[in-house]
């Protein structure tokens, strides 16, 4: 098929690219020149594990293109997925439209034959209607649809996520979307794949409701490490038991600093909005954001505690800028806010990270941190090291030569990395998030150790 991606972020490199991979003829729009430039080149701007390969190949089989000229590009195409941001907009919380209807407009001067326009980015309920809306009024003798289909790509793992999905969402008003859309998607093999159809604005809430329920997910098990502290009890094997049972599954039950990221924040308090507007509020959305806020707040306090109480003065490493493994996105990283806490309360931080240096370094000064060049470099004079993001280079630390360079052996981990009895026997202090000592010194939890 031929297909024409509107965006080259995040969301519309990975699936242009991945559309191409299954055969498809793909180009791939943007208006931001240098960016296009690049990828001409094959230089793909984000880190995204195995897109740069998967960008270069495609390009070389000539199934992948690039360019700005939206126009030519959607008047080639039988599909026009819509890939724009869709930021929170400012004061209200509700999501920013203003990218999505102005390519709208831009794709409606351009469509010659039928076509099929389908919003991937994130929106709200209805802005599938207000999209068709757009494009009848600008060009009322144009034939075309409107269909949804949400993405449900994790940063660091989203080539996976787009081949083998464990769902296609599709919203569609008529049988020729449908029949499109399954055309795009049948290389995926539809028989192993379910393809769900459904109208376009349920399916608009689908990818809002998936969000919002596994940042509850996150949350209360959050919440449950705090109860675990205060009962004695350990969050790993209250995890591990939980997610035993088919109907609430092992994933999304880490406890840790608080969930962050691009979507999460920005899609809880966006469905929020929607449905406080709608007269009928989704009470534990609210609170899921809310609880969130806090604890990314009160991540800084456990540091702080872990060094007796006063952090003036002191240096403190911290290992982890980016909100999750495996990605260069550091938006809503619990580390920032971490940082900024300490900050405050007069620390010197020493932070490291294998990829979220470059965007840290926009929104931090060297004033306030350093940016040291690997993790013993963050731990140097260190009086406590903060495990904020379990990237793999975290896991296996040479704890010995920590202890070496660093002032004071205290290890604080909020992604329960490690485990106590390894830390003590190195000589640190130990601090992780649900798993007090007494609790994890039984036979249970030596799978964490
Ligand atoms: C998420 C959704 O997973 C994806 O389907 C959607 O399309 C976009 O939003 P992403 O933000 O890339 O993807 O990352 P994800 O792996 O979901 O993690 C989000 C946040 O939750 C991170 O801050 C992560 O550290 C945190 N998290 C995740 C936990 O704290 N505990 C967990 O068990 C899982």
């Amino acid at each position: 098929m031929r297909i024409a991606v509107v965006g080259s972020g995040y969301v519309g490199l990975v699936s242009g690219a991945c559309l191409a991979d299954f055969g498809h003829t793909v180009v791939c729009v943007d208006n931001d020149n240098e960016k296009i430039e690049a990828l001409l080149q094959a230089r793909v701007p984000i880190f995204e594990p195995g897109l740069d390969e998967l960008v270069a190949t495609n390009i070389r089989e000539g199934r992948l293109h690039f360019t700005t000229d939206l126009a030519g590009a959607v008047s080639n195409a039988e599909v026009v997925f819509i890939a724009v941001g869709t930021p929170s907009r400012h004061g209200d919380g509700h999501a920013d439209l203003t990218y999505v209807y102005a390519a709208a407009r831009e794709i409606a001067g351009a469509i010659k034959d039928f076509t099929v326009i389908v919003d991937k980015s994130t929106v709200p309920v209805g802005t599938g209607d207000e999209v068709e809306r757009v494009i009848r009024k600008a060009n009322p003798v144009a034939r075309f649809s409107v269909a949804s289909n949400p993405e449900f790509l994790r940063e660091g793992a989203a080539i996976a996520d787009f081949k083998h999905p464990d769902r296609i969402v599709v919203g569609v008003e008529d049988d020729m979307a449908k029949e499109v859309l399954t055309n795009v998607y049948r290389p995926l093999n539809l028989n192993r794949v379910p393809i769900m159809f459904t109208r376009r604005r349920t399916a608009e809430l689908v990818k809002y409701a998936s969000n919002a329920f596994l940042a509850m997910k996150i949350t209360f098990i959050n919440e449950l490490a705090d109860l675990c502290e205060s009962l004695d009890a350990d969050i790993q094997d209250v995890a591990l038991g939980l997610g035993l049972d088919n109907r609430i599954g092992p994933k999304f039950l880490h406890a840790g600093p608080g969930y962050g990221g691009s979507c999460f924040p920005k899609d809880t308090i966006a469905l929020a909005r929607t449905a406080q507007d709608a007269a009928t509020p989704l009470r534990l959305v609210e609170s899921t954001i809310a609880i969130n806020d806090q604890r990314r707040r009160s991540m800084a306090r456990r540091v702080i505690a872990a060094c007796d109480g006063v952090v003036r003065d002191k240096t403190i490493g911290v290992l982890g800028l980016t909100f999750k493994p495996n990605t260069d996105d550091i938006r809503e990283s619990p580390a920032l806010s971490i940082i900024q806490a300490l900050k405050d309360r007069g620390a010197k931080v020493r932070a490291y990270d294998p990829k979220g240096r470059e965007a840290a370094a926009e929104l931090l000064s060297s004033d306030d941190v350093y940016f040291a060049s690997d993790p013993y470099d963050a731990a140097a004079d260190a009086d406590a090291l903060v495990i904020v993001t379990e990237w793999d280079v975290f896991r296996a630390l040479d704890l010995r030569r920590l202890r070496e360079v660093m002032k004071s052996p205290v290890l604080v981990d909020l992604r329960n990395v490690y485990g106590y009895t390894q830390i003590e026997q190195a000589g640190f202090s130990y601090h992780c998030i649900g798993r007090p000592r007494q609790a994890s010194s039984v036979a249970t939890s030596q799978a964490a150790e």
